[in-house]
């Protein structure tokens, strides 16, 4: 996956379809994959996903399922039905396998959460190292079959070291030089994240909040052209 472009993702936390609507306008042949997650789908519902899915784009359908297997199953299975191309789940044995039993034969993704990067080791009562926690939830996302984990950019590479290269590594909490961090505790540049081994970075504030988010959204690209193609 050498495009640049595919391995930005955009996150629309808007909390309207118009709104959302716009930054799809503005950054139509700039991104291609949008992050629909808690905020719009609770305004919009699959209805949005699938208008985004005819117009050809990629859909990161974050909803974070963590619900009885059954649940869950179920829950995963209308995901892949809307075509979306990756779903989160809780990074928990039942929950995991029940996200991987629903998906089934179809090209959708499932993707555990491992800690938040709003968060670190003191804010879990495990007594356990960020990085502990994140590997364990890790290794236990590979055993379950799941595709990828969604972790911090700091923990972008143990993760690639850990399964061999085996899981797919989403990082959120992604801040370009000079951006404020905001709520996160542990942020990276775009090109640290990718360096790192991180296969897909998720943006939001960063290009919702720019003053052109098409041209914040070129630079990210462009950041990680360089990160892929060192001179
Ligand atoms: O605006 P910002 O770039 O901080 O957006 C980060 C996005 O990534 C948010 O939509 C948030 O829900 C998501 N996120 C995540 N997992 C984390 C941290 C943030 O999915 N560990």
């Amino acid at each position: 996956m050498e495009d640049p472009k595919q391995r930005l993702i955009f996150a629309l936390d808007v909390s309207s379809r118009k709104e959302a609507e716009r930054y799809v306008d503005e950054l139509d042949g700039v991104v291609d994959f949008f992050k629909v997650g808690i905020i719009l789908h609770t305004v919009t519902g699959g209805g949005f996903v699938e208008q985004l899915i005819k117009q050809g784009k990629r859909v990161f359908l974050d909803l974070k399922f963590y619900d009885i297997p059954e649940t869950v199953r179920d829950a995963v299975r209308q995901t892949a039905l809307l075509g979306a191309d990756f779903i989160t789940v809780h990074a928990q044995r039942q929950v995991m396998e029940a996200a991987v039993d629903g998906k089934k034969d179809s090209p959708l993704k499932v993707f555990a959460v491992t800690l938040l990067t709003s968060m670190d080791a003191s804010d879990t009562s495990a007594g356990k190292s960020s990085e502990e926690i994140v590997l364990e939830r890790a290794k236990l996302a590979l055993e379950c079959g799941c595709d990828g984990v969604v972790a911090s950019g700091r923990e972008a590479g143990i993760i690639k070291e850990a399964t061999k290269g085996n899981l797919l590594v989403i990082c959120p909490g992604i801040r370009p030089a000079g951006t404020s961090p905001e709520r996160h505790k542990r942020t990276v540049t775009p090109s640290d994240a990718i360096k790192a081994g991180a296969d897909y970075l998720v943006v939001g504030r960063p290009i919702k909040e720019a003053v052109s988010p098409r041209l914040t959204a070129q630079k990210i690209i462009e950041e990680i052209y360089t990160a892929i193609n060192p001179l």
